[in-house]
Parts: structure tokens; C-alpha cells; sequence
């Protein structure tokens, strides 16, 4: 075998591999076990032979190293490029979720009186005829009681109209002072309409103290009604009537829409009607323990739908409940 030319052919073949699977083979054909090399190797019987086949071996070997790391820093520097991430491309959009309109609100209202100093207390849906009904003083008779009007789950037991029964269960456990509001579902048995959904939310605030006055309700709903609304809205309070009030009154708002001169929205009055509201009946005190000479308080129970509604122009209450996100995502 001429050692010379088999160096030489090993060498070009080393400088023509182009890829390390090329490489790969090159080492497999000059320097692997069957190698014609390795077989010379293996038979070689003087010292002279030995030490040019294991000279040619070596520089072989050398040469085939050297190029497989240089093929292999290509590959490598190939793929970094061809697989590189441009971190600084746009991403296609990741549709974020959002808060539902109710919730929102809701979360406002919360914040309104927890920075008026209240507590945010929980209710419970699910309330005896006693509480509903008995404890705010609604007279035997009164529609309400109706199961056409009320859903009951048993004779004593309905979902509750409103979240006024909460007024009478944190009275119960709790002492004077007290200043709380509570948010919540509540069911009556309507037919849904624009303007009507058979499940829908209060906010129902009540304040208890020494000195409670109606000017005290009408200063704090002002501020609900403007934090709501907008600082230049002006408010308005009318007499009602409440079983569980006295006096009761209904707040009103300038139209946030023509502020006052006269649109849909406000029906060409000027002004929107809100809630109803009144200083909590002394009726109620005695129910609860409480002592009527020395306390007073007011009450407010108002519908988050409908204050989403007025506020956001929106014509069909029902859209709330629809989960269309063309309309959720508006808000
Ligand atoms: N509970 C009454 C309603 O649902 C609202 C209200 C609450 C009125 C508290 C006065 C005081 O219509």
C-alpha cells in the first residue's frame, strides 16, 4: 500500500467533505476498524512501516477533526440564523378578557363607600318570607307576597326581591354604628323585556347612628350619583314610599345625556330617576334591638343594571345577560 497517496486521497476527501454527516463518512473510510489503514496497521511487522502509517494516521486524524468543528460551528451559526426568533415582531393578538359591565360597576360602587369609610358585607340569596317580607314591615296582602310576584322555593322560603333583608340580618349582629353596603342578586317574577330580567343587582346601603338625618342621605347619594355620573351632575330628591322607610324618598339625576334640556333618555324631563331610598323605620330598630331614641339611620337599595343602562345608552337591558361580545367588549 502506498501510504503517500492514501494520505493524499484521505486529505482531498477531508477537504471536500461540506457537511458533518460527509465528514462523518470520510472518518468511517480512512480511520475506522476497517479501514485500509487499520488493517496495515494491524499487520505491520517493522518499525519503520509502523511509524509512517501512524505519522499518516495521525495527520489524517488531525485533518478530519479540524474540519468536522469547522463544519459543525457552520451548521450551527446556519441554524441560528434560519431559526431565529424575532422577538421585536408584532404577536398575533392575544384577546385579553375583561370584567363584565355589572361587575364593574359593582367594584365602583364598592370603592365609593369604602372610601366613605363603610364595609363591603355579604347577603344571602336565599331568604325567609320573614326577613323579605316581615321585618320590613310589608303589610299582610302586599303584591310582593304574591307568588305571582315573588319566586318562592317553599311557603316560608323566597329568592330574594331585594337586597333589603341584609339591612335586618346586619342589624341583628352588629351594634351601632354602622355603615355598610352589600351587593347582590336579586329575583322577581318578571317576564324579561327591555327593561325587565327576572335575576338582576342591588346595591343596598344602610347607615346607623346617633344623629342620622336626611340630609345625611341625600349628601351621601350625591356623591354616589356624581362619582357615577360626573361631577357637574345635579340631583333631586322626591317623596316615595317604602314599607320600611319614613320618610322614603326616589333620587334623581340630570340627564347625563342633555344635562337637563330634554332628550330620550331622560323622556324630555331632565331628569333621571335612580333608586329609592328613606330613613330606615323606627319599626325596624325595634325588630332588630336597637333603640329608636337614640338611633337613626338611612337605607338605599338601587338596581346596577339599571344605573349600566342609563349610564352607557344602552336601550335593552337583556344585552347584559347575552354575553354577545360585541356588546361586553364596549366597556
Ligand atoms: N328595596 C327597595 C326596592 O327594591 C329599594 C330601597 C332600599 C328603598 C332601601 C329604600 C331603602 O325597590
Amino acid at each position: 500500500m502506498d501510504v503517500h497517496s492514501l494520505e493524499q486521497a484521505a486529505l482531498a476527501a477531508v477537504a471536500a467533505a461540506a457537511s458533518t454527516d460527509a465528514i462523518d463518512a470520510v472518518r468511517v473510510e480512512y480511520l475506522g476498524r476497517k479501514s485500509e489503514l487499520k488493517l496495515a496497521l494491524r499487520e505491520v511487522r517493522d518499525r519503520e512501516t509502523g511509524m509512517s502509517l501512524n505519522a499518516a494516521r495521525m495527520r489524517i486524524e488531525s485533518a478530519v477533526d479540524e474540519r468536522a468543528s469547522g463544519l459543525e460551528r457552520a451548521e450551527l451559526d446556519r441554524r441560528l440564523i434560519e431559526e431565529r426568533v424575532d422577538v421585536t415582531l408584532p404577536v398575533g393578538g392575544h384577546a385579553r378578557g375583561r370584567l363584565h359591565l355589572i361587575t364593574q360597576i359593582r367594584r365602583e360602587v364598592e370603592d365609593v363607600f369604602l372610601g366613605l369609610g363603610y364595609r363591603v358585607v355579604d347577603g344571602r340569596e336565599v331568604e325567609t318570607t320573614r326577613y323579605n317580607f316581615d321585618a320590613l314591615a310589608f303589610p299582610p296582602g302586599h303584591p310582593a307576597r304574591s307568588p305571582l310576584q315573588t319566586l318562592f322555593v317553599d311557603d316560608e322560603t323566597v329568592l330574594r326581591t331585594e337586597t333589603s333583608p341584609s339591612q335586618i340580618r346586619t342589624m341583628e349582629s352588629r351594634e351601632p354604628p354602622v355603615y355598610i353596603v352589600t351587593l347582590g342578586r336579586v329575583y322577581r317574577r318578571d317576564t324579561p323585556d327591555a327593561t325587565h330580567t327576572p335575576v338582576f343587582h342591588q346595591v343596598e346601603g344602610l347607615a346607623v347612628d346617633e344623629g342620622i338625618t336626611l340630609a345625611d342621605l341625600e349628601g351621601t347619594l350625591d356623591f354616589l350619583l356624581k362619582a357615577l355620573f360626573g361631577q357637574n351632575r345635579r340631583t333631586e330628591f322626591r317623596t316615595h314610599y317604602f314599607p320600611f322607610t319614613e320618610p322614603s324618598i326616589e333620587a334623581y339625576v340630570s340627564c347625563h345625556v342633555c344635562d337637563g334640556g330634554g332628550c330620550p333618555v331622560c323622556r324630555y324631563s331632565g331628569w333621571i330617576e335612580v333608586g329609592g331610598a328613606g330613613m330606615v323605620d323606627p319599626q325596624l330598630f325595634e325588630f332588630v334591638g336597637y333603640d329608636p331614641e337614640r338611633y337613626s339611620g338611612f337605607a338605599f337599595g338601587w338596581g346596577l343594571e339599571r344605573i349600566a343602562m342609563l349610564r352607557h345608552e344602552f336601550p335593552d337591558l337583556r344585552e347584559l345577560w347575552r354575553n354577545d361580545l360585541r356588546f361586553s367588549r364596549q366597556f
